[in-house]
């Protein structure tokens, strides 16, 4: 049995239109690892067959060699496998502590119920403020996150899916529409990322890639094209002529 996660030979077609060809992954604890490939390669689909929003159409997900297939969304979070909160799942008319508080409520299975009892904010409050201070976010903490600007709500996306305590993170796009001048505030969270977690980043911006990951994935067509070190990849002339070439100087 190995720990962390490991994908075996996972396909999925929509139609007449291969998405996942026989995907092999294996995510070790600690794991910092890119999947990167052209725009339709299948990098999302590969995440929603992680996270249970696709069911694959044949191979196996193990989690700590377990397979985890038959686990619906909220099975595979519980079982440790979390994909960031989009932005549209944040609250825009609560402050950033009040977003934080509810995936913690939720996770120790208080729901919504229990929002506002004293004894249970308590106990979340500690967590709040390590996360705040993780993210860098606790000069925001009393600000609603409506008026945030676009890279600090990623942030809180992030730091809410942390709430979690997942062992795999999944990150897909994490610093689209974010502008340059602020992309390191999300460079610098992947960076700061507690080192068992497993990382997944998809992502197309290579400065990030090549910054915060030691294994990097290129899926093109549904199929791994190569896998390897930043180094080897961004060597491979395949590499380059598919995808690189254009991306990457
Ligand atoms: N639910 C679906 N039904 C049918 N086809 C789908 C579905 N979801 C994705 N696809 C198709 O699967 C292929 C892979 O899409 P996917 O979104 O996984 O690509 P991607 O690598 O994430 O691309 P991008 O870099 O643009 O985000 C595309 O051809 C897409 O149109
Ligand atoms: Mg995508």
């Amino acid at each position: 049995m190995s720990a962390g996660l490991e994908v075996k030979n996972l396909h999925k077609s929509f139609g007449g239109i291969t998405v996942a060809n026989n995907i092999n992954i294996q995510l070790k604890p600690g794991a910092r690892t890119a999947l990167i490939g052209p725009n339709g390669a299948g990098k999302t689909t590969f995440a929603n067959l992680l996270t249970g929003i696709l069911q694959p159409d044949s191979g196996q997900i193990l989690l700590d060699g377990i397979d985890i297939r038959a686990l619906g969304q909220a099975g595979r979070v519980k079982a440790g496998i979390a994909k960031t909160f989009q932005i549209t799942t944040l609250f825009p008319e609560m402050s950033v502590r009040e977003n934080l508080r509810l995936p913690i409520l939720e996770r120790e299975g208080y729901g919504a119920k229990w929002f506002g009892k004293s004894q249970v904010n308590y106990a979340a409050d500690d967590e709040i403020e390590t996360l705040l201070d993780d993210f860098q976010l606790t000069k925001y903490a009393d600000v609603t996150v409506g008026q945030l600007a676009y890279g600090q709500q990623r942030l809180v996306e992030m730091a809410l899916t942390l709430a979690l305590k997942p062992n795999i993170l999944i990150l897909d796009e994490p610093a689209a529409g974010v502008p340059t001048s602020d992309s390191h505030l999300i460079t610098d969270a992947i960076e700061r990322l507690s080192p068992d977690l497993s990382v997944l980043i998809i992502e197309h911006d290579m400065k990030l890639v090549f910054r915060v990951a030691n294994s990097i994935v290129v899926l093109v067509n549904g199929a791994i094209l190569m896998e390897g070190t930043p180094e080897e990849i961004s060597r491979d002339q395949r590499v380059r002529d598919v995808y690189l070439g254009e991306r990457h100087e």
